[in-house]
């Protein structure tokens, strides 16, 4: 655990562990951190629906963070706890073998990329990461203070349900 904080438990992340597409957030919040789950609050029920928009239920992906404890008061991530962290995603993602990893939000795609570009550029595109396919698209936090983004993560959405040979059923509504 960090110091200087009130987390209460590690928040490694869920799913399933064959899942061809795992999510990757950044840090757990206050609710992620009261229950030891990835994505339970208001941002985490977004995301559910994300999931749903290509005929996925939650318990076929897994969902994990680069954080695997809340930073205190919720600040961002300091480089230190990164490096402490990476290893055990990096273990998480060795293991599941996705074969898309869709990654949430600026500082995901930003600290997995390896990059300081924009997640507006970043976006809509499949990246490689260590042999693995990135799709980087809006953090669902994002999207509940600005619904306009909810377009873009759709359109991201539905190619990686292409790049999974999903069918995705017709006149799914958008989250
Ligand atoms: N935001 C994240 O990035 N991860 C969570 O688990 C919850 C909110």
């Amino acid at each position: 655990m960090f110091t200087g904080g009130d987390q209460n438990q590690y928040c490694f992340g869920e799913g399933d562990p064959d899942a061809d597409l795992m999510f990757v957030g950044e840090a757990p919040g206050k609710d992620e951190d009261a229950q030891g789950r990835p994505f339970v609050g208001r941002a985490g029920q977004l995301l559910t629906k994300i999931i749903e928009s290509i005929g996925l239920k939650r318990e076929d992906v897994f969902i994990a963070n680069i954080l695997k404890c809340r930073p205190p008061a919720n600040r961002n991530p300091e480089t230190k706890e990164i490096a402490l962290c990476s290893p055990y995603l990096i273990k998480q993602i060795s293991l599941i073998k996705p074969k898309v990893i869709c990654a949430l939000g600026k500082f995901a795609a930003q600290r997995l990329l390896e990059t300081e570009t924009p997640i507006s550029k970043l976006r809509g595109n499949f990246y490689d990461y260590h042999g693995v396919k990135l799709m980087p698209t809006y953090h669902p936090a994002y999207l509940l203070r600005n619904s306009i983004g909810k377009k873009d993560v759709w359109e991201d959405m539905q190619a990686i349900a292409k790049e999974l040979g999903l069918k995705v059923p017709q006149g799914r509504s958008r989250a």
